[in-house]
């Protein structure tokens, strides 16, 4: 999807306009990677708008930070400011928020040393990531997820982001709407940029951190939800083929939300609807996140943004 610009990006503690926003070809991110992110989406509320889970998230990006030894000039309190004032600078939502901090230019030579840090907060339009209602269609990619020990797969730094595009590449070319992948021990990890879950005779299992699948912060909403909901809830390695054989599948992440799984690898999920217990989970999801249910868990940053539309299920 093209991204629509908006007015004012935020950089380093000012709001720059939008195309002022750039780097050089020769920045130590361009040549090596070194960036973290964050991905958050503002949600139209019944008054105004709201961020899910804007603390989350920014600790997150501060400790993708930590574990790369990027030294941030910002608290978290100063982050969660930064990500409000870009989005009521642009006047825009609901959203997608894309907070990024990138080592710039300085030096040439795979040592970050020399190179300074810079963060950057946009935000801009973003309708639904996964096609459809009913249901997507992936396979299992033949690429597995990071090893453990080599690219820390808690951080969300750009670099990881070679391997999911390896999976979603590989999906897309096949007809697949995503892939999710194994780790390299052959067990259920994630999809490309999503959570998976599973449900079978009525417990909700997911992956746990250890198989090489990101921290995601949908992940931990839906966990919540469910415990709430007085589900059994359990992380642990799942084999490949429980997945084939589950009642329900969906995937969770900010891009996705949640999105229900109708077959892998052509294997038709139960009867290839959306199952009971994802229609409950999503249903609370998405009524909390606009606004529509009480906040009960203290998700939501209200900015001061009248909505121009709602983003659903
Ligand atoms: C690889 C990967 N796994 C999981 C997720 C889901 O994380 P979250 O729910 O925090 O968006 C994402 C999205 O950021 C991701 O890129």
């Amino acid at each position: 999807m093209p991204i629509q610009p908006t007015s004012k990006i935020w950089h380093n503690g000012n709001l720059i306009p939008w195309e002022q926003a750039t780097i050089h070809v020769m920045s130590h991110v361009v040549h090596y990677g070194s960036s973290v992110f964050e991905g958050i989406r503002c949600y139209a509320q019944p008054h105004g708008s709201a961020v899910f889970r804007l603390p989350e998230h920014m600790q997150r990006l501060i400790d993708s930070a930590k574990i790369y030894r990027m030294a941030l000039p910002y608290s978290l309190d100063e982050l969660c400011a930064a990500v409000v004032d870009v989005i009521e600078a642009n006047g825009v939502a609901p959203c997608y928020i894309r907070p990024i901090v990138i080592r710039g230019y300085g030096e040439i030579g795979v040592s970050p040393k020399g190179s300074p840090i810079e963060v950057y907060v946009a935000n801009f339009p973003w309708g639904k990531y996964m096609p459809g209602n009913d249901g997507v269609d992936v396979c299992i990619s033949s690429w597995n997820r990071l090893a453990p020990n080599t690219m820390p797969a808690l951080a969300k730094a750009g670099a990881n982001y070679m391997n999911s595009q390896l999976i979603r590449m590989e999906a897309d070319i096949n007809g697949y709407a995503e892939g999710i992948a194994l780790d390299v021990n052959g067990l259920v990890s994630e999809g490309s940029g999503e959570n998976i879950f599973i449900v079978r005779n009525g417990v909700l299992y997911t992956p746990t951190l250890a198989n090489s699948a990101l921290s995601g912060i949908t992940r931990d909403s839906v966990l919540t939800i469910a415990r709430h909901l007085g589900l059994a809830v359990t992380e642990q390695a799942i084999p490949r083929e429980l997945l084939y054989i589950a009642d329900e599948v969906f995937f969770t992440g900010t891009a996705a939300e949640v999105t229900p799984i109708r077959s892998i690898d052509r294997i038709q999920i139960a009867d290839g609807k959306p199952g009971e217990i994802t229609k409950k989970i999503a249903d609370e999801f998405f009524s909390i996140a606009n606004g529509l249910k009480p906040d009960r868990f203290g998700w939501l940053t209200p900015v001061k943004v009248n909505a121009v539309e709602p983003v659903t299920a």
